[in-house]
């Protein structure tokens, strides 16, 4: 069956050019985008004359069994792990728990307008496995991992190694791509809590039947102090990561924050990818993302909450949050705009699927309604810096609609 929906478009074409076209109709055809004209359709359409319609926006970098406890203060990275979040996760053992954050966390990014999510869930095998089957009957698109963590940690949240690897590899075989929109993604937590055996049979399982990989590299100073310690033959935190084989094209290094131009170089050479945290950076105090090296050295980045270091699952948020976090370089509202949608498509491998509006493409849409509708330039800035917490008029993923706002659905 064929939708249309009227509404003002606003594409990102590139960080530095977004394309508006005001008053066009998005027709999908299931899931797929079969047009995008002035022209009105033959069939019935929908009207959010009202509403900016952008791509479903994308959220490269998110920790479920956080989604309540945000907001605990704490003198940075290690205190809050080991004063809040750590106990936090354990909650997620029990399945009743599970099920229920699950829900509220998918329901919650919907209404904020985000169509993809990169997620670790708690270390269990059940809270991975409920994650998932509340991601297939909602609707979401997402990629999932169950974190892994066999040493240095809480007993409640330490696995033996070949427990890890097993549940892990068994959550893979079960949930990657058994929908169109599902993805496993190893999660092998930060070298701190990892084995070297535990990342390399990771890195062999992962580049052999090309599964993402998603870790934490270089978010706070005491972390890397501890790094160098339990890894003295390695060369930086870079290079545990290097040696034990978990760099390559579809690794995702969250925060990336006090690096070296040596390091730089090590993760340009395995063309992984970086998921950047300004909201959670900013709250940790965990230092300023280097934005002007990343881009000088073409690494690939996208934007990310990290909920439950970030205080919000709106992407919005983020957004307004790269450009505050930094303090000499000014992100411009398109460049937060692509990287929280093209370019954050594209660290996924997923850029010729979801990321802009085009014909061809999945139908992810996300409708916010603005004061403004007619100043091409002032839209998406008002859309950010007014309205970070907004709530989606509509939320679409695959041409399915999973949010509609003042909707008990
Ligand atoms: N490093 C290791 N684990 C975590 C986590 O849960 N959140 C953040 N922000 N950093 C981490
Ligand atoms: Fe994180």
């Amino acid at each position: 069956m064929i939708k249309a929906i009227r509404t003002n478009l606003l594409n990102p074409l590139s960080p530095y050019k977004t394309h508006f076209m005001p008053n066009v109709f998005i027709s999908f055809e299931n899931d797929i985008i079969v047009s995008i004209s002035s022209k009105k359709p033959q069939h019935n359409w929908q009207d959010l004359t009202h509403t900016i319609c952008l791509p479903g926006l994308i959220d490269a970098h998110v920790h479920l069994s956080q989604y309540n406890a945000k907001g605990k203060h704490s003198s940075g990275l290690l205190e809050w792990l080991n004063t809040y979040i750590f106990i936090e996760e354990k909650r997620s053992q029990h399945e009743t728990y599970a099920h229920q954050i699950s829900e509220h966390f998918f329901r919650e990014t919907f209404a904020y307008g985000t169509t993809t999510t990169v997620i670790y869930t708690a270390p269990y095998f059940q809270a991975c496995n409920i994650a998932f089957e509340t991601a297939t009957k909602l609707g979401a698109r997402s990629m999932i991992g169950k974190t892994m963590m066999d040493r240095n940690s809480p007993d409640y949240l330490q696995e033996t190694t070949q427990k890890s690897l097993k549940e892990s590899f068994q959550l893979c075989e079960k949930w990657h791509q058994s929908t169109p929109l599902l993805d496993y993604i190893f999660s092998p937590r930060f070298a701190p809590v990892c084995s070297p055996t535990l990342m390399q049979e990771v890195g062999k399982y992962a580049h052999k039947n090309n599964i993402f990989i998603q870790t934490h590299l270089s978010e706070n100073t005491s972390e890397i102090k501890w790094v160098t310690e339990l890894f003295p033959e390695a060369n930086s935190y870079t290079d545990v990561y290097a040696r034990n084989n978990l760099l390559y094209e579809n690794t995702i290094l969250g925060h990336v924050i006090h690096i070296s131009e040596t390091e730089l170089e090590l993760i340009k050479k395995y063309n992984s990818k970086i998921a950047h945290c300004p909201d959670s950076n900013f709250f940790l105090k965990s230092g300023t993302f280097p934005y002007e090296k990343i881009l000088d050295k073409g690494i690939k980045f996208a934007l990310a909450s990290d909920v439950g270091a970030g205080s919000s699952l709106s992407m919005l948020n983020v957004m307004k949050m790269a450009n505050y976090r930094q303090e000499k370089y000014i992100v411009s509202p398109s460049e937060a705009l692509y990287y929280a949608t093209l370019g954050a498509a594209e660290i996924i491998g997923k850029k010729d699927e979801i990321g802009s509006i085009e014909v061809g493409k999945q139908a992810d849409l996300a409708f916010f309604q603005t004061q403004n509708l007619q100043e091409k330039d002032e839209i998406l800035s008002e859309l950010l810096y007014l309205s970070s917490d907004k709530i989606a008029e509509q939320t679409i993923i695959a041409g399915k609609t999973v949010h509609q706002k003042n909707s008990t659905k």
